[in-house]
C-alpha cells in the first residue's frame, strides 16, 4: 500500500514534458498481437495498466523488452489464446486482446476484465460488434469463448460510441476478409492513434476520429513498424489542474493542444490564462479561481469523463457555484465524499453535484477509490491548508508515471510512503 502526504500552500511553478497515452498503448500493444513483425514503441509510458497488458502479451507468447525509452516487441510466437484469468481481473483493457486474437487465431477465450470501479462497465457493445462480426460467443464457467472462423466484414451501428468497443471491432476486423464499417463509432483521439498504428502495419483503417470507421480486412502479412505513441492529454489536464489551484504556473511540454480543447476552454472560464503552441500549453492561474457554470462529461470532443474528478477538485476552491454532471459512467463521485472530508461543499443528486467553492480546504486523511479520484485529491492537497495523506496512492499509478516525482519538480511539496 503507498500514500502520498502532500503540503499545502506551495504555488507550482516550471515546466514538464508529458508522457504517451496511457489510453492510446493499451490497445496498440493489444494490437501487436496482430503481427509477426517488429515492433517499436517510442512514448509508451511506463505505468501499472501498462506493466499489466504486457503481463497479458507475454502469457499470450509475446517477447518485448525496453531499451532506453523504447519499447521493442515481437509477437511472432504468441501461440495462446487463452487469456490469463488474474491480470484480467486487474486490467478492464484486458478485453482489447480479444479482438487481435480473433484476428490471429480465430479463436478467443476471455474473463470479464477488471478495472477501475467507476460503475458497471459491461462489455456487451464490444461483445455484439464482434458477433455481428460472425464471431460465436458462448460462456462456460465465467469464460467468455469465442470462436472467430466465420469471421467477415460487416456494418455495425454501435448503440453508444464506446471507447473501447470502436478500438476491439477495428482489431478484429482488419485481418478478417471483406469490407467493416463501424456507424457511431467513438471520435477519441487514441483511437486515432491506433488507426496510425494499424495503417503503419499496413492494415487498412480510415475514417477514425469521426463517427463512420472504415476496415478493408487484409491477410497480408504485417510489416515492421516505428510507432510513437501520442501525448496524454489527461495527464497533461492533471497537470494543468494542479498548477491551477496551487496559483501557480506552468509550461507542458509533449502535448497537442488541439486534443485538449474543452479542457483549456473550462480552464479559461475558471479565470486561468492560457496560452497554447504546437506542441506546448502554458497556464498561468489567477489570484483566486473563478466558478465554472457547467462540466458535463460526454464522448470527445466533449468534456472527458477522465478529468471530472480534477475539475471537481478545482471547483470546490473556486469562487462561486460550479456544476458538474458525469454523463458516461453512473458512479464515478467516490472522490466527493474524500473532499466533503477536507471541507468541500456540495449537493448531490444522481449524476449532478452543485459544488458552492469554499477559500481554503483543510489537510487530512483521505482514500482514493480510482486512479482520477486519487489524482484529484493530491491536487486538493497541493491547495490544502496543512497536511493532506491520500491513502491507496498505488491506484494513482495505473495511470501516472510516479505523480509525485512530476510534482515535487515543479516545486509542490509530495512524498510517497509504502507499507
Ligand atoms: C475508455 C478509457 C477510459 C475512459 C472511457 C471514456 C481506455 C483504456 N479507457 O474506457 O479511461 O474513461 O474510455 O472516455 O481507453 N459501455 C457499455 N457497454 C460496453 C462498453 C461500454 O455499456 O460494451 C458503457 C460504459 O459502461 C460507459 C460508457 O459506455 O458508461 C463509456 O465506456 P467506453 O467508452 O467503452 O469506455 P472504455 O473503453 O471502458
Amino acid at each position: 500500500m503507498a500514500r502520498f502526504i502532500v503540503s499545502g500552500g506551495c504555488p507550482l511553478h516550471g515546466s514538464l514534458r508529458i508522457s504517451g497515452a496511457k489510453n492510446a498503448a493499451l490497445p496498440i500493444l493489444a494490437a501487436c498481437l496482430l503481427s509477426d513483425a517488429e515492433i517499436v514503441l517510442a512514448d509508451c509510458p511506463d505505468l501499472k495498466d501498462v506493466e499489466n497488458m504486457l503481463s497479458i502479451l507475454s502469457a499470450l507468447g509475446v517477447t518485448w523488452r525496453r531499451e532506453g525509452g523504447l519499447l521493442r516487441i515481437d509477437a511472432a510466437a504468441a501461440d495462446n489464446f487463452v487469456m490469463p484469468h488474474r491480470i484480467s481481473k486487474e486490467l478492464r483493457s484486458s478485453i482489447f486482446t480479444l479482438g487481435p486474437l480473433l484476428g490471429r487465431f480465430q479463436k478467443a477465450v476471455c474473463t470479464y476484465p477488471g478495472g477501475c470501479e467507476i460503475g458497471h462497465r459491461p462489455i456487451d457493445l464490444h461483445l455484439k460488434g464482434l458477433s455481428m462480426l460472425g464471431v460465436e460467443i458462448t460462456e462456460e464457467h465465467g469464460q467468455i469463448i469465442c470462436d472467430g472462423r466465420n469471421m467477415k466484414g460487416a456494418e455495425i451501428h454501435l448503440d453508444y460510441p464506446s471507447v473501447g468497443a470502436t478500438e476491439n471491432i477495428i482489431m478484429g476486423a482488419v485481418r478478417t476478409q471483406g469490407e467493416t464499417l463501424i456507424h457511431n463509432a467513438a471520435r477519441e483521439p487514441e483511437i486515432v492513434d491506433l488507426q496510425n498504428f494499424l495503417c503503419a502495419m499496413g492494415f487498412r483503417v480510415s475514417g477514425a476520429g469521426t463517427s463512420d470507421v472504415r476496415i478493408e480486412g487484409t491477410q497480408e502479412r504485417a510489416k515492421n513498424v516505428e510507432h510513437t505513441v501520442i501525448p496524454d492529454r489527461i495527464v497533461a489536464g492533471t497537470m494543468l489542474c494542479a498548477a491551477a489551484v496551487s496559483g501557480g504556473d506552468l509550461t507542458l511540454s509533449n502535448v497537442k493542444p488541439e486534443h485538449m480543447a474543452s479542457i483549456i476552454s473550462k480552464l479559461r472560464e475558471a479565470g486561468c490564462m492560457v496560452l497554447s503552441g504546437e506542441h506546448s500549453v502554458y497556464l498561468k492561474a489567477p489570484e483566486r479561481l473563478n466558478e465554472i457554470k457547467i462540466i458535463e462529461t460526454l464522448p470527445y470532443p466533449g468534456f472527458p469523463t477522465d478529468m471530472q474528478a480534477q475539475f471537481f477538485a478545482l471547483c470546490t476552491m473556486a469562487e462561486g457555484t460550479s456544476v458538474v454532471v458525469e454523463n458516461v459512467f453512473e458512479s464515478r463521485f467516490k472522490h466527493a465524499a474524500e473532499l466533503a472530508r477536507m471541507g468541500a461543499v456540495f449537493t448531490q443528486k444522481d449524476r449532478t453535484t452543485i459544488i458552492r467553492g469554499v477559500k481554503r480546504l483543510t489537510g487530512t486523511q483521505v482514500y482514493a477509490r480510482d486512479l482520477r479520484g486519487g489524482a484529484a485529491l493530491t491536487i486538493a492537497g497541493l491547495a490544502a491548508l496543512g497536511e493532506t495523506t491520500v491513502m491507496n496512492a498505488e491506484l494513482i499509478d495505473r495511470g501516472y508515471e510516479r505523480m509525485e516525482r512530476m510534482l515535487t519538480s515543479i516545486g509542490a511539496r509530495i512524498r510517497r510512503e509504502e507499507d
